[in-house]
């Protein structure tokens, strides 16, 4: 949600600062700006629209300077225009400022400033900071660091800002709290900042990730140096990356989505390796083995999430209360969080999130660790800040996920859901011996079996052309398949723009029936297993009624391919693991409707990936 990068060093800024942009464009692509210095001249590009908008718009003008900050925006407080895009300046001209997040106490301060003569452009909240730097700086006669963390102790909200002024063109000024800054650290006294290290990783694998409440200030003369916001200093702990430039390109595939939805074979086989071993007959998560006992001993484990995660936790619901025997409750974070809710020391709270950075999951952790609950991350960001604010967590190895839109991180996220509850079950001895064997066995082949259903593709594409025109769509699903219903119903959404609902099948009779006609594709997840006989009769309660029938089926299936209208056929699997298979059809249709209806894929209409604001 908005993406931030900056440069100081020796080479030219514009080039890095645009492909820096591009590779955050994932976090908004509403408006893009740049500011550069060269010497004490200071310029300002910006306009609505893509990174490509702003290239055109800065075609043929100056561009030089060897400092420099750039900003993709995801529209919060003004519409997505070029007066609102970042960066901002202040009255005087001197700063130039980005910025993503959200000053929530930003009206007293702009009511406060007007009567000291600061000149407003914009609609935006963000526009408060670069004033309020400004009048500190002038009044107190401190430099901008000292006028940067003076403004940042007056501000209520969440920011990642980096700061340019005119009048020390060697320095620039980044400060952090709840949305995500890291900063890179080059040859030769060279420093690149960003929302994540998707721009820097092609210059530097050196990197510094800024905690909440510091500030860093990166000199041409004197390096980088980090204090916090009262003013105490930090030695800044330089990470190695363990990011590949290949993961951030598109491999020869017409999109992202596209290309991580083939990827999960691998994504998934990642997710489990080291951690699944057949040999042994064991599962180790060696990131939360500190935790272990607590988890087996939990009375009852929380789930948190937005979104695509939140899916995933409703599948974690199933397999922990099926394998492990705990009762779960899942929760969105945005709800959990405004509740009172009622939340133990001995709970065991699973915080699920790819970005690591989402806000309302975030607030939610905050709660529950503040209450004495133990918290479990599941993050596919390394070094991300819900990574860090967990007690202990597994990483999904998904690796990068740039398309807006979740894919390879839910099948990352319901393996290593699957692990720990195969686990925990198996500590707690609620799952026998020979089970427990049988299900790894079954796991570890899981991977093998994606690439069979992925390679179903042409005729998923089929059925997506005849279905590329509806206007509405329903999305059945029961046990562990109703999790990847919604799954199927969001994705949908989200980048083909068709209203689409999930439900849980035997739920359709309640009131969605009302719904269907000749007109209506119900797409209907009807493998073999527990309730396959329940789903059958679900299904012809849609042909009764004319209804259009897409079903995915367990391969060899006959009695639902003479009832539906389409079968999409995968590998037979126990029901526990069918969420890994049969989200696949549902990722590859939604995809190849979008594309054929023209939509972008990639960067659909407003959404960004990692929503770092409530
Ligand atoms: C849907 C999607 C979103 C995210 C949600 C949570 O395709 O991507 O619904 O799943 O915004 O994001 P994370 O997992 O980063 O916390």
């Amino acid at each position: 949600m908005c993406g931030i990068v900056a440069y100081l060093g020796d080479k030219q800024a514009y080039p890095i600062l645009i492909n820096g942009l591009r590779r955050l464009e994932y976090r908004g692509y509403d408006s893009a700006g740049v500011a550069l210095l060269d010497g004490d001249v200071l310029t300002i590009h910006k306009c609505q629209g893509k990174v490509s908008d702003l290239e055109a718009h800065v075609d043929g003008r100056s561009h030089a300077g060897t400092v420099g900050i750039g900003h993709t925006r995801w529209a919060t407080h003004g519409p997505p225009n070029d007066i609102n895009a970042h960066p901002h300046q202040s009255t005087s001209g001197d700063l130039a400022l980005i910025h993503n997040g959200i000053i929530e106490n930003y009206a007293p301060i702009k009511e406060e400033l007007l009567t000291r003569g600061h000149v407003f452009r914009s609609d935006t909240d963000t526009e408060v900071l670069v004033h309020l730097i400004d009048d500190i700086q002038r009044t107190e006669g401190v430099d901008l660091a000292e006028a940067v963390r003076l403004a940042l102790e007056s501000v209520v909200g969440a920011y990642a800002i980096v700061v340019l002024d005119r009048k020390d063109p060697d320095v620039m000024v980044a400060a952090r709290k709840s949305s995500p800054l890291v900063i890179g650290i080059g040859d030769n006294g060279e420093h690149f900042v960003a929302s994540d290290a998707t721009p820097i990783v092609e210059h530097t694998k050196n990197v510094v990730y800024l905690e909440d409440g510091e500030i860093a200030v990166i000199d041409r003369r004197q390096g980088l140096k980090i204090r916090n916001i009262k003013n105490q200093v930090k030695t800044p702990f330089i990470q190695e990356l363990e990011m590949h430039l290949e993961a951030l390109e598109k491999g020869g595939y017409d999109h992202f989505m596209l290309k991580e939805i083939h990827e999960q074979p691998r994504s998934i086989r990642d997710s489990m390796r080291g951690r699944l071993n057949l040999a042994k007959g064991e599962v180790v998560l060696g990131g939360i083995k500190d935790y272990e006992q607590k988890f087996v001993q939990a009375k009852r484990i929380l789930i948190v999430g937005c979104g695509t995660s939140w899916h995933a936790g409703l599948v974690g619901e199933y397999l922990f209360e099926e394998l492990a025997r705990i009762p779960v409750e899942v929760e969105y974070a945005s709800e959990f969080r405004y509740r009172n809710p009622i939340i133990n020391e001995d709970d065991i709270v699973i915080a699920i999130s790819q970005s690591g950075e989402t806000a309302d999951t975030m607030a939610a952790i905050e709660l529950a660790k503040g209450r004495g609950a133990t918290i479990i991350g599941i993050c596919n960001v390394v070094g991300s800040s819900i990574a860090r604010v967990t007690h202990a967590g597994s990483y999904t190895h998904a690796g990068p996920e740039i398309g807006v839109a979740s894919t390879k991180a839910f099948t990352a996220q319901v393996t290593v859901l699957t692990l720990m509850a195969l686990m925990i079950g198996q500590k707690r001895g609620t799952i026998s011996g020979s089970k427990f064997h049988r299900l790894l066995n079954e796991l570890d082949v899981i991977p093998g079996k994606v690439e069979a259903v992925l390679r179903n593709e042409a005729q998923i594409k089929y059925i997506a052309d005849i279905y590329k025109d509806a206007t509405n769509a329903l999305y059945l699903g029961r046990g562990f398949s109703f999790p990847v219903a919604l799954e199927g119903a969001l994705k949908l959404k989200e980048i083909s723009y068709i209203h689409a609902e999930g439900y849980p099948a035997a739920e359709m009779k309640h009131g969605p029936i009302a719904l269907i006609d000749e007109e209506m594709p119900v797409f209907v997840i009807a493998t073999k297993g527990a309730s396959y006989e329940k789903v059958v009769s679900n299904i012809q309660e849609v042909k009764a009624r004319k209804g259009k029938v897409i079903a995915i089926v367990t391969e060899g299936d006959s009695v639902v391919k003479g009832l539906a209208d389409h079968v999409i056929p995968i590998p037979e699997t126990p029901d526990p693991f069918v969420p890994l298979l049969s989200v696949i059809p549902f990722l590859l249709i939604s995809y190849h409707i979008a594309v054929m209806r023209g939509c972008n894929v990639d960067q659909p209409r407003n959404l960004a990936k990692s929503v770092t604001v409530e």
